[in-house]
């Protein structure tokens, strides 16, 4: 057991399940982008380990950009998603991939989703490691999805309870 900030954490996602995880999702990001050159656009903070162990297991020519988006305050959502740091690339007629560390209520994809329709992309595809399926509340088709998990709050490998637990190699899930 982990203590951040008030809280308390128990062990739940195992990094070698994260790296299994993330090497599927790469074969079939590989599969799918034969003859292209992806632009990847990790999704700040959240994003970066994720991010950072999905490039180096892809083999073939790719590229990569960040975006800063906010929408969590403590553990819940809010409605309100923020775009902190934008895009500074063309991506016209590029193939691009969103990789999330986490998709819970779909707030922050719906926001993508409208960013992503004014740049003229070629393709647009989303993968995310992590997917709550309870908590989803939209429609949009979430392509490639690392590991489904029930619907409660997680910390590590990326992902933090204000600001804490981001440096943690597995994941913790709040003890009930
Ligand atoms: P959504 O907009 O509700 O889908 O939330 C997406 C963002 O909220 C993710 O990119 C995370 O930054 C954050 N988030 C969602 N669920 C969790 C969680 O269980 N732990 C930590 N952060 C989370
Ligand atoms: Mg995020």
């Amino acid at each position: 057991m982990i203590e951040l900030h008030d809280k308390q954490f128990v062990p739940f996602i195992s990094a070698k399940e994260i790296e299994f995880a993330i090497t599927k999702m790469v074969q079939q990001v590989e599969d799918d982008f034969i003859d292209e050159t992806p632009v990847f656009v990790g999704v700040l903070n959240g994003s970066f380990m994720v991010v950072s162990d999905f490039m180096k297991k892809y083999t073939k020519p790719c590229e990569v950009s960040f975006i800063k988006m906010a929408s969590y305050e403590g553990t819940s959502s809010t409605e309100q998603v923020k775009q902190l740091i934008g895009l500074n690339q063309d991506l016209t007629g590029r193939s691009v991939v969103v990789i999330e560390d986490i998709v819970d209520t779909g707030n922050t994809l719906v926001e993508l989703k409208e960013l992503f329709k004014a740049q003229n992309v070629k393709h647009f595809k989303i993968a995310t490691l992590f997917f709550k399926p309870e908590a989803y509340k939209k429609d949009i088709k979430i392509d490639y999805v690392g590991i489904r998990i029930p619907n409660k709050f997680i910390v590590g490998y990326g992902l933090d309870y204000d600001g804490l637990g981001r440096n943690l190699p597995e994941v913790y899930k709040l003890k009930e």
